[in-house]
């Protein structure tokens, strides 16, 4: 991998960072007359960023242009404590002007089965195709401990890589049934960046951004835009195990 890193002194530098990426991002596409499509994922990082782009860019954004999707999804109820969905309506989309219907969520609660084929023909439908894939703009990723990404986990590699856009992943220790964007979309994408905090990363990143052997094995280690590379937005924390920042 060879990927770009955006290294920052706290969390709340990076996600400060990551906003002000999104917010030139939008700025561009205004200026086009388009949307930015750009997916979400999970997981309690976002939040912060949601935090600053709430408090900073309330009135700075063009909430109008953002087009929200998501990475991943467990498959509970949107009112569910573990929802992603949830997670963001409650920390970003009730709290700033996106319309409602420039919100894609994918519907944790439907037949998992069905919500693939559901979610998949909607990103079909709303989205460019790019080697027969729909195209995001930006996909934003976090990292687990285990090096997953999305809901893509060490030991279901063949998910990642596989022909459909969306599937049904697993959370290995609880059996827990997610909704996730496959690592063929992901890898389509305009621009995948990680954001990632916390010295508790600090090793997985080390091992996939360094190329460590057997760092194969961690589906992070696979996200591989055919835009260029993939970026990571990090706390020094995050980044304490970097030899390139030595
Ligand atoms: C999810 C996410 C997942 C997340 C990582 C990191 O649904 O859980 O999409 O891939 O990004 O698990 O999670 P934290 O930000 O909580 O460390």
């Amino acid at each position: 991998m060879n990927p770009l890193l955006h290294i920052h002194e706290t969390p709340e530098d990076t996600a400060r960072a990551l906003a002000g990426l999104i917010l030139v991002k939008a700025n561009e596409k205004k200026r086009l007359s388009l949307p930015l499509n750009v997916a979400l994922s999970g997981g309690n990082t976002p939040r912060l960023l949601f935090t600053i782009l709430v408090q900073e860019y309330s009135e700075t954004m063009p909430w109008h242009i953002l087009r929200l999707f998501w990475v991943d999804e467990r498959c509970v109820p949107p009112t569910h404590p573990e929802s992603n969905f949830g997670m963001a309506y409650e920390n970003l989309l009730k709290r700033v002007p996106l319309q409602g219907e420039h919100a894609f969520m994918i519907q944790g609660d439907a037949q998992p089965e069905d919500e693939v084929l559901r979610y998949q023909n909607l990103l079909e439908t709303e989205l460019p195709t790019h080697e027969g894939f729909p195209q995001f703009d930006l996909v934003l990723l976090g990292i687990g401990n285990d090096g997953h990404t999305a809901s893509i986990f060490p030991g279901n590699l063949r998910l990642f890589h596989s022909e459909m856009a969306v599937v049904v992943g697993i959370q290995p220790g609880t059996g827990q049934k997610r909704i996730t964007l496959t690592g063929s979309t992901i890898n389509q994408a305009s621009q995948v960046v990680f954001f990632v905090t916390g010295a508790s990363k600090s090793s997985v990143l080390r091992q996939i951004i360094e190329n460590e052997p057997g760092s194969e094995k961690y589906p992070a280690a696979h996200v591989r835009p055919v835009s260029g590379t993939a970026e990571f937005f990090m706390d020094k924390a995050a980044a304490s195990e970097l030899k390139l920042t030595k």
